[in-house]
């Protein structure tokens, strides 16, 4: 049997009424992409709205009449791109993961790479993580991401305790195990992405007990007194501002502290913040997206 698939770019802040529409035609799944390589921003807990523009994904069975739901989208002002509305037919095997073929192996310095889970790793000695991002951000795509798994891949060493403050799938924490870390506490204020996290190490079969994943409300006692030898945080600028005097409870004097999700014009402001706590390196700049590291002050 084949399928419809349905692929239209749309703005988000209209996705909840453009999803019940694209149900009520017969609609059978819908997936998200980003449509603009954009990280996710003011995600609320529990939402699905990712990213400003979407695309959404829908499928649909071989024989649905889409016509009127075709011309209800071309009149829609949250398609603002027409020419986006495509329809294709599928044929079975692809249709469940078709959103998948966008979603690369890709190599960070000489050992680490990130595969999506259903495709054999390019090289199978070196560390792999295996990954099914679901909804929750981070398969090693995006910028931000790319500049804590380089940075993690020069710079862990073998025994370190790490942070992983806003985890989403998961990834910089099953990296930091892969690579040594001889704990990892994984933090995220969306359930999704501690479900996602929890899966993800299980799938790359970290040892039980190695990540822990807490939502930030739910951190035990003992971790601030316990600090870490490696905070890494890819949120974006105003949560990390927000953040700063927590980090720097979290990380050990001395301690690394790695920072993304700051677009450039932001770093300044962040690094001066940040100073009041931490020695702090030059930004490391990859397009528009910033990297800032720095190490905690003695008390
Ligand atoms: C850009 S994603 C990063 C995911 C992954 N660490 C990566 O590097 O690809 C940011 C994550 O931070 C989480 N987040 C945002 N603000 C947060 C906060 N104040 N406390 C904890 N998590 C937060 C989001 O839910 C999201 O999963």
């Amino acid at each position: 049997m084949s399928w419809q698939q349905l692929r239209v770019q749309v703005r988000s802040d209209q996705l909840e009424l453009l999803e019940q529409m694209l149900l009520d035609h017969g609609g059978l799944s819908i997936s998200y992409l980003d449509a603009e390589d954009q990280p996710v921003f003011q995600k609320e807990p529990g939402s699905t709205p990712l990213w400003d523009k979407v695309d959404l994904v829908c499928l649909f069975e071989q024989d649905s009449n889409l016509d009127g739901l075709l011309f209800l989208l071309q009149q829609h002002p949250a398609v603002e791109d027409k020419a986006s509305l495509r329809l294709e037919v599928l044929a079975e095997q692809a249709w469940e993961r078709s959103w998948m073929s966008d979603f690369k192996a890709i190599k960070f310095g000489k050992r680490l790479w990130v595969c999506p889970r259903w495709q054999e790793p390019p090289e199978p000695d070196a560390i792999n993580i295996m990954l099914d991002p679901g909804l929750a951000f981070g398969s090693g795509s995006h910028a931000t991401t790319r500049l804590c798994l380089q940075w993690l891949e020069q710079n862990i060493s073998n025994e370190s305790y790490v942070i992983d403050y806003g985890c989403g799938s998961g990834i910089l924490a099953i990296a930091a195990a892969l690579l040594g870390a001889h704990r990892v506490i994984a933090i995220d204020n969306d359930p999704q992405a501690i479900t996602a996290t929890i899966d993800n190490a299980q799938r790359n079969r970290i040892p039980s007990g190695l990540i822990e994943t807490y939502l930030p409300e739910h951190l035990p006692g003992d971790i601030a007194s316990r600090q870490a030898d490696i905070l890494l945080a890819n949120i974006l600028a105003e949560p990390l501002m927000q953040l700063a005097e927590n980090f720097s409870l979290l990380v050990r004097p001395q301690g690394q502290l790695v920072l993304s999700g700051i677009l450039a014009e932001q770093v300044d402001p962040l690094l001066e913040h940040y100073k009041q706590w931490f020695t702090m390196d030059k930004a490391v700049l990859s397009g528009d997206w910033g990297r800032l590291t720095g190490n905690r002050k003695q008390i």
